[in-house]
């Protein structure tokens, strides 16, 4: 049988196993999907004996996805690494091929799927506030400008770092026409269509780090966290006029995209998300 695992560290909480064996199963395709613990700093002997023990028990591994603390080491394993992820400087997905292990990061095409799919918001064309410049920031922005969004603008705490991040995908915003602009939390100029939360305040607790002023009225607003982590900022979205959502659906739809790189099949994950939304709801 052909193998995948989620890697990290923690990696109990994850949502990845239960995601794709609902795709495995709708999509009639036989493999199976584990979690691995693996030990802080030790990545590539994580992906070894993953390889390893899957052989010794007859099986292949085909790949695995990359989450927290490993998405930046993950790139080291690699012979070739994809553009986007490239630029985002961060892998989530790995695949074993005959010519080397492939990188890749579907974690921004899964905010870009799960706004087009699930959403009412057009992105073509929107304007954009994404908060935070930490990895999570860094997956997103590149699939934000290459789904045409007009105008992102990246705030955070420690502004050199969203200047850092503007000034690497310059290049990318110039090629599709759109505006890209760096700015310390307190300062973000105007209203936004769409604002993405990619910053660890919730899971700390803290208010929401900007000025309810870049909400424009009926503005989407997207934590990329989900469960309690995402409830601060969903709650002040909606206080403010704005219609909140979670990150579960680029969760799924992150997964989703894995899916089809592994196996060349487009899983249903808009009925995945319901399900797994239904699921959580009830727990
Ligand atoms: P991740 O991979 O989840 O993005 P990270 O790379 O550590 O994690 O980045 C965390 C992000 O959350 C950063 O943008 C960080 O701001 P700094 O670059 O200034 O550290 C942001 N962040 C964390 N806690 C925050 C808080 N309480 N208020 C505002 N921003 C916060």
């Amino acid at each position: 049988m052909d193998l995948y695992c989620v890697m990290g560290n923690p990696v109990a909480h994850s949502r990845s196993p239960w995601i794709h064996a609902r795709f495995a199963e709708l999509c009639q395709q036989a493999l199976g999907y584990e979690r691995r613990l693996v030990d802080i700093g030790s990545f590539e002997e994580g992906v070894e004996a993953f390889r390893r023990e899957a052989a010794a028990q007859g099986h292949v591994a085909r790949g695995c996805n990359v989450t927290v603390p490993f998405k930046f080491d993950a790139a080291a394993v690699a012979q070739h690494v994809s553009e986007r992820a490239t630029l985002a400087q961060a892998v989530n997905t790995l695949r074993f091929e005959d010519d080397g292990i492939h990188a890749d990061n579907t974690d921004g095409i899964g905010l870009v799927n799960d706004i087009t799919r699930h959403t009412a918001t057009p992105l073509a064309g929107a304007e954009v506030l994404l908060i935070g410049a930490g990895g999570a920031a860094a997956g997103v922005l590149g699939p934000l400008l290459e789904a045409g969004a007009g105008r992102v603008a990246v705030a955070n705490r420690t502004e050199g770092k969203a200047v850092e991040l503007v000034r690497r995908h310059a290049a990318l915003a110039l090629r599709h026409g759109a505006t890209i602009e760096a700015w310390a939390l307190d300062r973000v100029p105007g209203a936004f269509d769409i604002v993405v939360n990619a910053t660890a305040s919730s899971l700390a607790g803290d208010a929401v780090p900007v000025s309810a002023e870049v909400l424009r009225p009926g503005a989407l607003a997207i934590d990329m966290m989900y469960g309690p982590a995402a409830a601060g900022f969903m709650d002040w979205a909606h206080a403010h006029g704005a219609v909140p959502r979670d990150g579960l659906g680029m969760l799924v739809e992150q997964a989703a995209e894995a899916f089809s790189i592994w196996r060349g099949v487009r899983p249903p994950s808009t009925a995945v998300l319901a399900e797994l939304r239904a699921m959580l709801a009830a727990a």
